[in-house]
């Protein structure tokens, strides 16, 4: 079910999920405020005043009353606490125990890093904490910081009226975000500062007031230190890896400013569940040999990086196209030389590359998945005889 409510549904006693923010209306007697139950917009203010009800974290309340229901302009539909909201991710499997620290860290408020491997989710779980808490999301990329200043503004420079040079400060989503929430105290702001590892260690350093308990920083365009408002949390993504270049380690002083949370690549069986959401037309038995491929190049200590999702579902859009649909799982090879041998250094046919060796555990276990190799593919390539 999905828009407005009407005020037929929320009759006395229905328990709904909502989350409740300061009531800044200065003649109401009421603390808190809610514009949503269940997410979906409530016909009138829904206000409480039960001391159990936390701003800002989700819980489960019932209906008491609607007053004024005759009138479209005037009433409040009043509540009081019913227990804690379940802890929901939609899209995105977690392992269980992370999702309990995480839901730990996020009701303290402290600033969390995701660190884990390409393509394991950070990003997509970063969105689905600020959807599912009703946050705005807020998306910095930080590979392409180089000073502090980047975090906030960029330099732009156009030509004026007269072909003169002029520098324009453009605001950063970062900044316009921590002016917003300063306006909006009733509303909560995650930004997610993606690939924090890879900005430059001078200007991570800078931002480390505003992650601390002095949450401030310097605002370049007015030339003054702003305070970080309390309606805004951070998480940040690193991605650590052999595979990266370029990166920039993140010194212990800086790390210990977040609560570290260690994710991986979901389990076999949660990353079918993942592809058979988004590809229903391809079957079950397929995408476990996918993610089974996946799962053993994941597990071939040697190579220098790993397979992310995006691999497994690139494969499953080829699968599933006309041009391979007919093959069923004898397009395979094919397909997965392309999506999984073409992300690692070298060719597929040589076996002194990582792509070769890729291409050998794609083999092997196809073989035993019983998918059909073309003749020249079913053995590893070997250097003509010389007679
Ligand atoms: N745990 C997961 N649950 C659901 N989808 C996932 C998960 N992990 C990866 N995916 C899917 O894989 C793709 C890549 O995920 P995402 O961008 O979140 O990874 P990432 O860890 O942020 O990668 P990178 O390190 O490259 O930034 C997305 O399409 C996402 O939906
Ligand atoms: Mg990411």
């Amino acid at each position: 079910m999905s828009g407005k409510w009407t005020l037929d549904e929320l009759t006395p006693g229905r328990t709904v999920e909502a989350t409740f923010w300061p009531n800044t209306s200065e003649d109401s007697p009421f603390r808190l405020r809610a514009t949503h139950l269940d997410r979906r917009r409530a016909p009138k203010v829904v206000l409480t005043n039960d001391e159990r009800v936390l701003a800002g974290i989700p819980c489960l309340v019932k209906v008491v009353a609607v007053h004024k229901p005759e009138r479209d302009d005037r009433g409040r539909i009043e509540v009081e606490y019913v227990g804690p909201a379940p802890f929901r991710l939609e899209g995105v499997y977690l392992d269980p125990l992370v999702a309990k620290k995480l839901q730990v860290l996020l009701e303290s408020g402290l600033n969390i890093l995701l660190d884990g491997p390409q393509g394991c989710g950070k990003t997509v779980l970063a969105r689905a904490i600020a959807d599912g808490l009703g946050m705005v999301f807020v998306f910095f990329n930080c590979g392409a910081v180089v000073e502090a200043s980047d975090f906030l503004v960029s330099i732009q420079v156009r030509a004026s009226s007269s072909g003169a040079p002029v520098t324009d400060f453009v605001k950063t989503e970062v900044l316009i975000a921590l002016e917003e929430a300063a306006d909006h105290p009733e509303r909560r702001y995650l930004v997610f500062l993606d690939e924090l590892n890879r900005c430059q260690e001078s200007a991570r350093n800078a931002l480390m007031p505003a992650l601390d308990a002095t949450r401030r920083v310097f605002h370049p365009i007015d030339n003054t230190f702003i305070p970080i408002p309390d309606n805004v949390q951070f998480i940040a993504a690193v991605n650590r890896g052999r595979e990266f270049t370029g990166t920039f380690g993140i010194d212990a002083a800086q790390l210990d400013r977040f609560a570290p949370l260690q994710m991986t690549y979901p389990p076999p069986p949660a990353e079918v569940e993942i592809l058979a959401r988004r590809h229903p037309t391809i079957s079950a038995g397929n995408l476990e040999i996918i993610v089974a491929v996946a799962d053993a190049i994941r597990h071939a200590g040697e190579l220098p990086g790993s397979l992310s999702v995006r691999a497994t579902d690139e494969a499953c859009i080829y699968l599933k196209h006309r041009l391979f649909a007919d093959d069923g799982k004898r397009a395979l090879p094919e397909i997965l030389k392309t999506s999984f041998c073409g992300r690692f250094p070298g060719r597929w046919d040589d076996v002194t590359t990582d792509a070769g060796a890729v291409w050998a555990i794609v083999r092997k276990t196809l073989s035993s998945h019983k998918v059909p190799l073309a003749e020249d593919e079913a053995v590893a390539p070997v250097a003509a005889p010389t007679t």
